[in-house]
């Protein structure tokens, strides 16, 4: 079975989290190229090529599914808007991860996607907890995390943003199940 047979289709009421496709990497590679993006994230370099894009989503085609997700977040009208993603850490629950294009910014998708997928870890991974962190310099996100129920642990990890080529404060958040 693929992985796109395999992931589940999660509906939310604006949008739907669904396996990302290979098809989608020009898209992706248009909206992660971009620095107000990129630099708030620890993986997506700058700039983004579409070959980095396809690398990517092959990368995530040979995911176990069972351990670690990664969806395409798609508008009803506008179709894929960002990705959203989790992956084990070890610790006590899985990570969660996310980015929106720009031209989506501040009308509460983030939020909406980041609820969808913490139900679903809930329901079909039974974690207990799930961890999040955000650069200190990037509030919006912190938002994010707080709407959707995390809290702050009072954890400052630093983390390398490869667009940034630098090490960041990240201020560490968990959500508990
Ligand atoms: C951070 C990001 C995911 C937010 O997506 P979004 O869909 O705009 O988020 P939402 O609309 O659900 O919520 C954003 C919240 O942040 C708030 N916000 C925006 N800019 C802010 C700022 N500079 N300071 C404080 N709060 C801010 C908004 O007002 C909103 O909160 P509210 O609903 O209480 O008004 C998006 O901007 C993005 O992808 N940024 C680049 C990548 C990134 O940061 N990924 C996360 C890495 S941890």
């Amino acid at each position: 079975m693929s992985v796109i047979e395999r992931t589940p289709k999660i509906e939310t009421r604006r949008l739907a989290l669904r396996a990302p496709a290979f098809s989608d990497a020009p898209r992706v590679a248009a909206l992660a190229n971009d620095l107000g993006v990129a630099r708030m994230t620890t993986r997506i370099p700058h700039p983004y090529s579409r070959g980095e894009a396809e690398g990517f989503l092959a990368r995530m085609a040979a995911l176990d599914y069972r351990r670690e997700a990664v969806f395409a977040i798609e508008h009803e009208d506008d179709g894929v808007v960002g990705l959203i993603g989790m992956h084990p850490t070890g610790q006590f629950g899985p990570e969660i991860g996310y980015w929106l294009g720009r031209p989506w910014w501040g009308r509460g998708f983030a939020t909406e996607a980041a609820l969808a997928l913490l139900s679903w870890i809930k329901q079909e991974k039974r974690a207990r907890a799930v961890i999040s962190g955000h650069f200190i310099d990037n509030p919006a996100s912190g938002r994010v995390l707080q709407k959707a129920g995390f809290l702050y642990t009072g954890v400052i990890e630093p983390r390398y943003s490869t667009a940034r080529d630098a090490v960041v404060d990240t201020r560490m958040m968990v959500w508990i199940a």
